[in-house]
């Protein structure tokens, strides 16, 4: 090569070393090598300690940190930041109690911000014998974290984070990258691969920053049945790398983070479980990070699955631990005594393919009382999933639940 070219190359190489990074760029961060001087009428913001961003504003000579919007009982720059220990083990016979005598995590329930103002329910929510885990239903979705670009509001999490600390309940985030419950911003930006990228990374990274210590999911839906790719702004844009992206900037946010890709009609064998099968296997040979696989587990019942524990062995084969996340089993309704009774095998059934599992880590229930399930507005005519029933009195599902862990 001759000397010119070699020495064109070394100034195009500095030049680019640099450039300016552009509004909505990445500008500094634990392990960023690039810019960290912004685009004039810009500037570069501290968003956590691994990503700094050019938002539109005046620089100042300190970045100002995004804080929350509430002043939750930690730090606000960092929210609630216990890490995953595994809190004691309490004694009993209560589906929790029994589930870390199984040797597992936790048995945990999902729960929302709106059910907290009901203190009949909080009370049973807030036994860590029952429960020793909990999930968001939706305050850490992209629409509650953050509705306007680089605008976050912990506060709902927050809630939620603290309910279960106080009760020596793990977390489990729920989620940083779906194409549902998605603000328009992200869905109808417009935005190049690059700009998306950076998207992406800002909001995991700010996400599992913010709720340190906890499981994560950090990927949500990325398939259709049949197999395929859901066809979203992130598989559209970036195609199947954004999944490298979201998980890639988890693990950077918070190395002590379990993080989960997550999806329904996997527990089964067929198409769907197979492509989870391969990008685990893919993700794995590039080594990409992730610990674990969601099954979310909406079943119907009498329909749960034979192979959901056949189906789990075949993911913790790949090096990968497994989750029950979503749990219920619905039934047409008006439910019937056959009907609560096949519902109490049927929970039985799924527990025990947890229990069999030794890298299946627990079970969620998509939260544990007909009260506040989704069920019946989602899936018309259809109800009775849960195995707390409305009133918050357990239902012949609860006795499968215990009967399984025992
Ligand atoms: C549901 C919530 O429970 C509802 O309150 C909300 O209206 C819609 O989303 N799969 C998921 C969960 O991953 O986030 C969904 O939660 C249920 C299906």
């Amino acid at each position: 090569m001759k000397l010119s070219a070699i020495f064109l190359g070394l100034a195009a190489y500095v030049s680019l070393a640099i450039a300016q990074s552009q509004e909505w760029g990445q500008c500094g961060g634990i392990g960023w090598a690039g810019s960290t001087t912004c685009v004039s009428g810009t500037a570069c913001t501290v968003i956590n300690p691994y990503y700094s961003q050019c938002l539109p504003g005046t620089a100042s000579t300190t970045p100002p940190v995004i804080t929350p919007t509430t002043t939750p009982t930690t730090p606000p720059s960092t929210g609630p930041t216990s890490t995953v220990s595994i809190p004691p083990s309490p004694t009993g016979t209560n589906s929790n109690a029994l589930a870390r005598a199984a040797g597992k995590l936790y048995f945990g329930t999902a729960t929302d911000n709106s059910e907290l103002s009901d203190t009949a329910y909080v009370a049973i929510l807030s036994d860590n014998t029952y429960f020793g885990q909990l999930s968001p239903a939706n305050s850490m979705k992209w629409d509650a974290t953050e509705p306007e670009q680089g605008v976050f509001t912990f506060t709902g999490g927050d809630q939620i984070v603290n309910q279960a600390k106080v009760h020596g309940q793990i977390m489990r985030g729920h989620n940083c990258v779906w194409y549902n419950q998605l603000p328009s911003w992200v869905s109808n930006g417009g935005f190049t691969a690059a700009q998306l990228t950076s998207i992406i990374q800002n909001h995991c990274g700010t996400l599992v920053g913010h709720y340190q210590g906890q499981i994560w999911d950090v990927v949500n839906e990325p398939f259709n049945d049949d197999g395929t790719w859901r066809s979203d702004v992130f598989y559209n844009t970036l195609g199947t790398s954004y999944v490298d992206i979201a998980l890639q900037a988890a693990r950077a946010a918070d190395p002590g983070t379990k993080i989960y890709i997550n999806d329904y009609n996997i527990e089964m064998t067929g198409a769907k479980a197979t492509s989870m099968l391969n990008l685990i296997k893919n993700l794995k040979s590039r080594g990409i990070p992730v610990d674990g696989v969601g099954l979310q587990c909406h079943f119907i019942v009498g329909e749960v699955p034979t192979s959901l524990q056949s189906i789990m062995q075949q993911f913790t084969a790949l090096g990968v631990e497994v989750a029950i996340t979503e749990l219920d089993i619905r039934m047409t309704l008006p439910a019937t005594n056959a009907l609560l009774a096949q519902q109490e095998t049927d929970y039985k059934n799924v527990i025990s393919a947890c229990k069999a599992v030794s890298g299946c880590v627990g079970v969620t229930v998509w939260d544990y009382t007909d009260k506040y399930s989704w069920v019946p507005s989602t899936f018309s005519g259809q109800g009775e999933a849960c195995p707390w029933d409305a009133n918050l009195q357990k239902k012949p599902a609860y006795s499968g639940i215990t009967a399984a862990w025992s």
